[in-house]
């Protein structure tokens, strides 16, 4: 989209007629159309924070909560929460485009993340989105998944890992909801500060 943006610099548009969706004809839509195509193909975003997360007796939805307050307290001033099983995937996605920080959380399910976190993780790895800070975090009880399924997602995609993931067995414990606060504290942070993300940093990981 780059590339063709730089074709087209310096000719003329007088209608654009996408594969999907509707034809702009308006200069001053075809003017702010572009400047979105330029912006969406950037992965550019504004300061904001998603956090997507499954949860089916609340487990992991407490810890998303945690991680949630801890970034407002610290500034962060948009925060979009998506219950997965409520909010529909399109929803999610266009926020996920939409905001800097991205903190996914879910429970391990039959050895798998939460099938809703995993059809979200397969849909951005789908987009190829880049260019965010990101953290994670879960909920299991006899042996986790959620950690191994997204640090492989944090590794595949060109991601910032700002803060040790929270995974969490089965119940809050103190030093677990300490981590959970330090995620929160560690993403507003980077939110604030105006830092461009690292991708692919070499965060150590203590699990
Ligand atoms: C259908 C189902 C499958 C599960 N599979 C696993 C599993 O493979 N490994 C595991 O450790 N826990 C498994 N669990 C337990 C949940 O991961 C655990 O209860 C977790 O705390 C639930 O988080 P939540 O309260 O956010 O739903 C499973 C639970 C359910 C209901």
């Amino acid at each position: 989209m780059q590339t063709a943006l730089k074709k087209l610099a310096n000719i003329g548009i007088d209608a654009i007629c996408s594969t999907h969706g509707p034809v702009w004809t308006v200069p001053e839509n075809i003017t702010g159309v572009v400047a979105l195509y330029d912006k969406l193909s950037r992965y550019d975003s504004d300061a904001g924070l998603v956090i997507a997360y499954g949860s089916m007796y609340g487990h992991t939805e407490e810890l998303a909560e945690i991680i949630a307050g801890e970034a407002a307290g610290n500034g962060v001033k948009n925060i979009v929460m998506h219950n997965v099983s409520k909010s529909h995937k399109s929803d999610i996605l266009r926020d996920v485009f939409k905001y800097k920080g991205l903190i996914i959380g879910s429970p391990t399910y039959n050895n798998k993340l939460y099938p809703a976190v995993d059809d979200l993780v397969s849909a951005l790895q789908n987009r190829n989105l880049k260019n965010r800070f990101f953290g994670y975090f879960g909920s299991f009880t006899w042996a986790d998944a959620t950690a191994r399924q997204l640090e492989a997602f944090a590794g595949a995609m060109e991601f910032e890992l700002v803060a040790e993931p929270v995974i969490m067995k089965q119940a809050m414990l103190a030093d677990v909801a300490e981590k959970a606060l330090a995620l929160g504290r560690i993403m507003a942070q980077k939110l604030t500060s105006g830092t461009e993300v690292v991708p692919n940093n070499t965060l150590t990981v203590n699990k």
